[in-house]
């Protein structure tokens, strides 16, 4: 029988690349890739943990499955990812139909677990951390592909802890990847006809610095916008305690970084700020937006809101609501505060009832919704300059590409434009797209 593996992929990021060395992997030992899970030998789901609903969204699917194995008790079940790394062996325990677990550092080790389980029958679990060294050499790298744009991982882990958050418990201490390898795999990229890079990793401020002699992010960023071939950069995510002069002054002066940067905040209280362990206060983080904004006029900003965290007030939330105001993000993600185990924040007193959490979370929307409408209204009208990307989901002769700004453009096209940039008019801006039409 033919092996096919059906792959789901959860989170951020860090496991959209996972999910891409897990394919080529798996095809390496013979496996073809399904979208279909019937029709599968191997399932796997590679899982985030980051708030409770995520969790349970992975549960749901991986639950999905089981009748899938009652039928067939060939088929092998397997989940990775962050959920894996955070209770291991337990799932085995927990989930009878699960044949194979594997960690955040083990995606390496997928081949030969899968022969395992395989060959001798056996369930098997690997979530062991991984010492710097070996993690160094196993960075994850992808050319091949016939996408426009690529993620480029440049640093793993973190190891900042904000108190609410489960990340570095998942993914490990921080690790920048050496500058000479990122070059060397922007450069293959750009061989193959890649035009955009985003570089990737928790807190990409911070890179280089817990390593001698490597570049800073800045400088990074200087030695990629050198990349003849690639015309756009950007990058996620940043951390406002680690924003430097020198990288502010990139938004002025490299010429292939976009104007938009994703900044979170997650607070606009300093009480809470303090809270969450974050290592800057609301003055400091409006100082580095207005900064931005003088080195580089028309930036974008986008960032992420947790509200409720414990022991927020109604004046602590009214402080993230007037930040709103007065930054005017073009878009924000925002979360109720989900309680993660092991974290510090997991033991502090939350006195405020869930419907009060919700009533602040509307509330916030329907702020962000207006300011967000009144940002991308301004578009329509004005000329573009769009990465075409592919075919767009409307279908129809429709094209789609990326504005400096990172939205989404549908415009009628056709597919000789992909990789190319066009310049469009804007015509009508919707909650999360905006539609244009080709200039002459
Ligand atoms: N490293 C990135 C992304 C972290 S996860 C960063 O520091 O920005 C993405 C977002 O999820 C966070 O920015 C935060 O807003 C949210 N988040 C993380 N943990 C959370 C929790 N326990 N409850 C609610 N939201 C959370
Ligand atoms: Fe989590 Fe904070 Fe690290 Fe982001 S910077 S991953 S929120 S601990
Ligand atoms: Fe989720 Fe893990 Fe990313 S918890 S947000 S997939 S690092």
């Amino acid at each position: 029988m033919n092996k096919t593996f059906y792959l789901e992929t959860f989170g951020c990021q860090m496991n959209v690349v996972d999910s891409e060395r897990i394919v080529a992997l798996l095809i390496g030992i013979g496996y073809g890739q399904v979208d279909d899970p019937k029709s599968a030998s191997l399932i796997l789901l590679n899982t985030c943990s980051i708030r409770d609903k995520a969790v349970r969204k992975a549960y749901g699917h991986l639950g999905r499955f089981k009748p899938l194995k009652d039928k067939n008790p060939d088929l092998m079940i397997g989940m990775g990812g962050c959920i894996a790394q955070q209770e291991g062996g337990a799932l085995l325990d927990e989930f009878p139909y699960l044949d194979l677990v594997f960690g955040t550092h083990n995606v390496h080790r997928l081949p030969e677990l899968v022969q395992q389980v395989e060959e001798n029958r056996v369930r098997c679990e690997e979530t062991e951390f991984l010492d710097m060294e070996t993690r160094l050499r196993l960075f994850p790298s992808r050319t091949g592909g016939d996408e426009v744009s690529r993620f480029v991982t440049v640093m793993q882990g973190c190891d900042n802890f904000c108190s609410y958050c489960v990340v570095p418990y998942v993914r490990g201490r921080e690790i920048s990847r050496p500058s000479r390898e990122i070059l060397e795999e922007v450069h293959a990229l750009a061989g193959q006809g890649v035009k955009e890079v985003t570089l990737i990793g928790q807190n990409v401020n911070s890179y280089g610095t817990r390593q001698s002699g490597e570049a800073s992010f800045a400088e990074l960023l200087e030695q990629v916008n050198a990349v003849e071939g690639i015309e756009r950069i950007r990058f996620t995510t940043s951390h406002p305690k680690d924003i430097s002069p020198e990288l502010i002054s990139c938004f002025g002066r490299l010429e292939k970084l976009c104007k938009h940067l994703h900044l979170p905040v997650q607070s606009g209280s300093s009480n809470v700020l303090r809270a969450m362990n974050r290592g800057y206060t609301r003055e400091h983080y409006l100082d580095l937006v207005a900064r931005l904004r003088e080195t580089c006029p028309d930036i974008r900003l986008t960032s992420d809101i947790i509200v409720g965290f414990p022991g927020e007030t109604e004046e602590d939330f009214t402080a993230t609501m007037t930040l709103l105001e007065q930054v005017r993000y073009a878009e924000i993600y925002s979360f109720i505060f989900s309680s993660r185990k092991g974290t510090a924040a997991a033991d502090l007193p939350d006195e405020t009832p869930a419907a009060v959490k919700q009533e602040r979370f509307e509330r916030m929307l329907q702020l962000q919704t207006e300011i967000s409408r009144t940002t991308w209204e301004q578009d329509v009208g004005q000329v573009c300059s769009l990465l075409v990307e592919g075919e767009s989901k409307l279908g129809d002769g429709q094209m789609f590409g990326r504005t400096t700004w990172n939205r989404i453009v549908n415009f009628p096209g056709t597919p000789d434009l992909v990789g190319q940039f066009v310049d469009v008019r804007i015509t009508k801006s919707f909650r999360n797209s905006q539609l244009g039409e080709l200039q002459g």
